[in-house]
């Protein structure tokens, strides 16, 4: 008689909307359909290293579908750089060695391009992994969707809509700060489908001047209030030349002198830019003599039920990860293709982003 799979799983980097679809599709499908075990593993790689698990079974995957964030909680920790008691340490042996202590046929890791990148190393050290493509920001390579996008969508769209009326009645400018350091789909995407006057997103460095005489131009014609999406990473053309300095200073660092050097300059400017959408929204108010005002999404983008959309991609990516451990394939990624699904080697999507 074949012996029973005995799966691991967990999730790992920020929680999105669709992950407990996404465990419940690959728990139902392993367990009902393949008659596998599961295990999982609580908050990211630090669940498997300190072999802290959650029972998944049945009654654990009941009544999940419809709940926001995770119930397995989640971490940004990386397998290879781990703090453990104050120090950063490579915890992959210990990884490997839990995986063989539970008697494990693969892991499963749900997580955006964080995740893909440390779901390589572990199959590299010789794991069967099998990963999915889950974040906000839709900016996983390979896939034609990551769950989770669609409901911050509806949620930054819905803002954008809301904003109009205030923005209307009162004359204004209202800056709204979506998530996205990197990537600017969602900002793009709210924008464009909320009807925003400007869009700002990190692909495309701005210039203040343009923006403000766009708004004056709104005000020549009649209209007195302008919504501006920003995108969280999106900035200031003089900016984005100062960043790109920094990291040619990284890149071309030798001694560990000018490495340490030019991470600070790198970190000062990270965090000079945290407070980016308060100052795009004064100067743009100094620039236009209108008032401004600014909301920043921050984590209702990623908080609460997932929408119907992400819901069913969750689910299918989740049952085809299952079928695909059940034929023993491994090292991959299941991908969103059309309206199935697609293995793909990790290696084509561990270390790229999809940008806009
Ligand atoms: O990757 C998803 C995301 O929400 C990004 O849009 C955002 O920049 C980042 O996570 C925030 O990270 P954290 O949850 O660690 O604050």
């Amino acid at each position: 008689m074949a012996q029973t799979k005995r799966i691991g799983i967990l999730t790992a980097g920020g929680d999105s909307p669709g992950l407990n679809a996404a465990i419940r599709g690959v728990g139902k499908t392993a367990m009902g359909f393949h008659g596998m075990e599961i295990i999982g593993f609580r908050d990211g790689f630090r669940g498997i290293v300190e072999d802290r698990r959650l029972k998944i079974d049945k009654a654990a995957l009941s009544g999940i579908l419809t709940i926001g964030g995770t119930i397995l909680g989640t971490s940004r920790d990386k397998p290879h750089r781990m703090l453990i008691d104050g120090r950063t340490r490579d915890m992959t042996s210990v990884i490997v060695e839990n995986y063989k202590k539970h008697d494990l046929d693969a892991l499963v890791c749900l997580g955006g391009g964080g995740t893909q990148k440390s779901a390589l190393n572990l199959a590299k050290a010789g794991l069967n992994i099998v990963t999915l493509p889950k974040t906000i920001d839709n900016d996983v390579v390979m896939t034609d969707a990551t769950f989770g996008f669609a409901t911050a969508l509806d949620i930054a769209t819905e803002t954008i809509d809301r904003l109009h009326s205030t923005a209307h009645s009162h004359h204004r400018i209202v800056v709204a700060e979506i998530m996205g350091h990197r990537a600017g789909w969602l900002t793009l995407g709210a924008g464009i489908a909320g009807g925003a006057d400007v869009i700002l997103i990190p692909e495309i460095p701005y210039n203040v001047e343009k923006i403000a005489e766009a708004i004056r131009r709104r005000s020549r014609r009649g209209t007195n209030f302008s919504i501006v999406a920003v995108a969280e990473g999106a900035m200031s053309m003089e900016d984005a030349r100062a960043f790109d300095a920094g990291e040619k200073k990284r890149e071309r660092a030798r001694t560990l002198h000018d490495k340490k050097e030019a991470k600070v300059e790198l970190a000062a400017l990270e965090s000079r830019h945290t407070g980016n959408t308060l100052r795009l929204a004064r100067q743009l108010e100094e620039l236009t003599h209108l008032e401004s005002r600014v909301t920043i999404l921050g984590y209702v983008q990623r908080g609460g039920t997932p929408s119907p959309a992400d819901r069913l991609l969750a689910t299918r990516l989740g049952g085809a990860c299952a079928d695909l451990i059940n034929e023993g394939v491994f090292g991959v990624m299941v991908a969103s293709r059309g309206d199935g699904t697609e293995p793909v080697p990790l290696e084509r999507v561990a270390g790229k982003r999809k940008l806009v």
